[in-house]
């Protein structure tokens, strides 16, 4: 299951100035990010080709890194304040990316919708909101099943474009490292445009607005007009004060994935030059999955030893003892801004199964951000055969969440979406109505369904309402 040959760790970045570079990465740091090989680690793919893999992780540990520590850091200390009640988090982006899916209009669309909601969720929480993408990186899934059998035909299951095609026949599902040498490559290409897209102007303030006020002029999203009213009159408030326009020209973007292939992330993990700790150099931020959150399994380990912001996916079966054994393991520093919980548990349980898990881990001395994933626990099948969720149950689970957090006065720091910036029927409801039939017309993902465009913002609007109901 595990690669021949351990890529070593390499050195990376220069020294900042005044500072001095650490040339010989602490042996026993270096030994400590393979220790997972003698893990077990569920949810990876049996790769057939050996020799192929081994060349492919000692290819990937050549690479450059796709970001940067400082940055991790950066957003470290921003996670930081999304725990002091200071800052709101958004974590957005498809379920699977895939190569089919990887054009400059898609990447472009995504990047604007989280925009656009993060201006709604901004003005109704009286917060920075901090923007990380689901994206430039989310190549890989868990599956419930490692076989999928259609009409008498059992194949292995489709693992994500980083690990094997979703076409049904058998050549298709055979795992490929060689995949994964175009994860990092697509991830890299995604990545630059999404720090032209940020840093070039696209993202200015005024835009993002301007697209929002075409959202609201629509008639089905009418009853949102008087809060764009709002944002447009604190706008022009802003510019008559002088307001400092041009800073709001650029933001930060952070990109993020599931860290579930060890193959690929044990390379791209790497001794940062400026302060001698390990990074894993895919993403700024990197989750473990509700399936791969073993205490004693490979993931946690490999990113017990990585100075990254991290995440994990917590469902309604976790324990208040996992959760608090999780933090412990995760942030035994007790650093802010370095471990975020992303409660995934269903509209209908949300408000039983949250509270044991806040209470004990607020009941220790270790912070962490509370997120929302309204996604992952309210999924069913349509009647029409589809793996849809009901943009209600979604809301709902949102409201829940906001309501624990703050009947135990712990902070509701953030959500965490699977989205898209097209035009898809992959949900049903909404202000568009979506029905069971009308999931057919343009239901395109791979994996779990994802909210539309029009879908996002609405729900961007409703938190705002009930962001803006706590706050005054
Ligand atoms: C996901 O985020 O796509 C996912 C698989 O979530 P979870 O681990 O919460 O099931
Ligand atoms: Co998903």
């Amino acid at each position: 299951m595990n690669a021949t040959v351990p890529p070593a760790p390499q050195i990376t970045g220069e020294a900042a100035p005044g500072t001095t570079a650490v040339t010989t990465p602490d042996e026993a740091l270096t030994r400590g990010l393979d220790a997972w090989r003698d893990l077990p680690a569920a949810q990876q793919p049996d790769w057939p080709d050996r020799a192929a893999l081994a060349e492919v992780t000692a290819e990937l540990a050549g690479y450059p890194p796709l970001v940067f520590a400082g940055e991790c850091d950066a957003l470290k200390e921003h996670l930081a304040a999304v725990s002091r009640g200071e800052a709101f988090l958004l974590q957005g982006g498809d379920c699977a990316e895939t190569y089919a899916e990887w054009t400059a209009d898609r990447i472009k669309n995504k990047v604007k919708t989280i925009l656009q909601m993060a201006v709604v969720l901004t003005y109704g929480a009286s917060m920075p909101v901090i923007k990380v993408g689901r994206m430039a990186g989310q190549y890989s899934k868990p599956r419930s099943k490692p076989t999928e059998t259609r009409q008498g035909v059992e194949l292995p299951a489709y693992r994500g474009d980083a690990v094997n095609d979703y076409a049904f026949t058998e050549a298709s599902r055979i795992p490929d490292p060689r995949r994964l040498l175009r994860a990092y490559h697509s991830s890299s290409a995604t990545l630059n445009l999404i720090r032209a897209f940020t840093g070039g102007g696209f993202a200015d303030l005024r835009h993002v607005h301007e697209w929002n006020r075409g959202f609201v002029a629509t008639s089905a999203n009418a009853r949102y007009e008087a809060m764009a009213r709002d944002i447009d009159r604190a706008m022009r408030f802003m510019a008559a004060c002088g307001g400092d326009f041009e800073a709001l020209r650029t933001v930060e973007f952070f990109s993020s994935h599931e860290a579930l292939l060890l193959d690929y992330e044990h390379p791209l993990t790497r001794i940062d030059s400026r302060t001698g700790l390990p990074y894993t150099v895919s993403a700024h931020f990197l989750w473990i999955g509700e399936r791969t959150r073993q205490l004693d399994g490979a993931h946690v380990d490999l990113l017990s030893r990585v100075s990254n912001p991290l995440g994990v996916k917590l469902g309604p079966t976790t324990t208040p003892q996992e959760a608090l054994a999780l933090a412990e393991r995760l942030n035994p520093q007790a650093e802010p801004g370095k471990l975020t919980f992303i409660t995934r548990m269903g509209a209908g349980t949300v408000r039983s199964a949250l509270p044991p898990l806040v209470k004990s881990v607020s009941d220790s001395d270790i912070p962490v951000v509370w997120v929302c994933d309204p996604m992952h626990g309210n999924t069913f099948e349509s009647a029409t055969g589809y793996k849809t969720r009901q943009f209600e149950d979604v809301v709902e689970e949102v409201r829940g969440f906001f309501e624990v957090h703050q009947e135990l006065g712990t902070v509701p720091g953030g959500l965490h979406v699977e989205l898209t910036g097209d035009d898809v029927t992959e949900c049903l409801g909404g202000a568009g109505h979506i029905d069971a039939e009308g999931l057919s017309s343009r239901y395109e993902t791979l994996c779990d369904p994802r909210l539309n465009h029009q879908q996002s913002l609405e729900m961007a609007f409703l938190v705002s309402q009930m962001l803006s109901e706590r706050a005054s």
